[in-house]
């Protein structure tokens, strides 16, 4: 199915007003750093020791600058003839002009950038429009975290990687034996709601013996949970209480384009709060993420298609919190594809 040309534009001009996430913080030390954000590409480089963003593009001959030399820590060079630029953007030396004055148009356009959580994010537009997705376990000592990880890119859109994560009913179906149990496919009761310009959603429901569900001697087979869903457009924090304590997913989507996505991740727990059971719990996350993508991957269109349309046929109660972030979405002008 074709996207028409302008759809996508429409998507990137409304997606260009959040922050995104683009790379660790950990990978930004001498070198510069090519990325993708919304089909843009993009050079992220430490100047100064502050983190910016670029235009990938020289404004000499057009070379990606991505593929130049930070220089003493402070200016970043074109690998094509020296240019050289600070970290306002502007050219502060030319060396095939040395002696004379630098053109005023001598500049790359910079992007707002910011760094939290051990990640680097980009805002696009002129002016940032909504805040970083907030992440109140990273400095809550009550839990332990576990190493920032990534996941994709997955070749499906923002939304579509989202609501993977926000629905529960797929749990008996694509997570049997681990997040659901296909002899009790019957939904859970949802209550999704608005608060400080997010959505949330929560829900109790009974999930396979786990890690993080269950601990101790003798586990029931089936454990009692309760999630409750924390929403940004592009983001999803679920926090689930169980027998076992309070175990959080944090997940932040960048659209690397309408198709692409790339999902920025961290697990936090107030129990089992040694660092080396984190591969045990990575693992886990690592094959559930995998039983999801190749479904999220084979959804069409790629781009959500607009509620009135019907062309996905949501069921109620079961679909709600699926359906109020659609509808949120729509609100927030985020276009939707036919
Ligand atoms: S293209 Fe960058 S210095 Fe010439
Ligand atoms: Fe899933």
């Amino acid at each position: 199915m074709r996207v028409p040309e302008d759809k996508i534009e429409a998507y990137y001009d409304a997606l260009s007003a959040f922050w995104h996430p683009v790379a660790r913080s950990a990978d930004l030390v001498e070198s510069p750093l090519g990325v993708r954000l919304l089909d843009r590409r993009l050079v992220l480089a430490r100047l100064e020791g502050e983190a910016v963003a670029f235009e990938d593009l020289c404004r000499h001959l057009g070379a990606a600058l991505s593929i130049g030399d930070v220089v003493e820590g402070c200016h970043l060079r074109c690998r094509y003839h020296g240019w050289s630029y600070d970290r306002t953007g502007r050219c502060v030396d030319i060396p095939a002009r040395r002696g004379r004055p630098i053109p005023r148009e001598a500049k790359v356009r910079r992007f707002h950038t910011r760094e939290a959580y051990g990640i680097v994010w980009v805002c696009l537009a002129g002016e940032p429009q909504h805040d970083i997705p907030p992440f109140p376990e990273y400095r809550d000592e009550e839990f332990h975290k576990g190493p920032l990880r990534t996941y994709g890119p997955w070749r499906a859109s923002v939304p579509r990687v989202v609501m993977a994560a926000l629905d529960d009913t797929h749990f008996p179906w694509v997570h049997p034996g681990i997040l659901g149990d296909p002899s009790q496919p019957d939904p859970p009761e949802h209550e999704v709601w608005r608060e400080d310009g997010r959505l949330l959603s929560t829900y109790t429901m009974l999930q396979p013996d786990n890690d993080t569900v269950a601990s101790g001697e003798d586990r029931p087979a089936l454990e009692k949970v309760t999630y409750t869903n924390h929403l940004t457009p592009t983001s999803i924090r679920l926090v689930k209480e169980s027998a076992a304590g309070t175990y959080v997913i944090w997940q932040a989507s960048s659209p690397i384009s309408w198709d692409e996505t790339l999902v920025f991740s961290y697990q936090a727990r107030t129990f089992d709060r040694g660092a080396d059971r984190d591969p045990d719990y990575e693992r886990l996350q690592d094959e559930i993420q995998e039983q999801d993508r190749p479904v999220v991957e084979s959804q069409r269109p790629w781009l959500l298609p607009p509620l009135s349309s019907r062309m996905m046929l949501y069921i109620r109660p079961a679909d709600l919190p699926l359906i109020s972030y659609q509808k949120w979405l729509e609100e927030l002008g985020i276009p939707q594809q036919l």
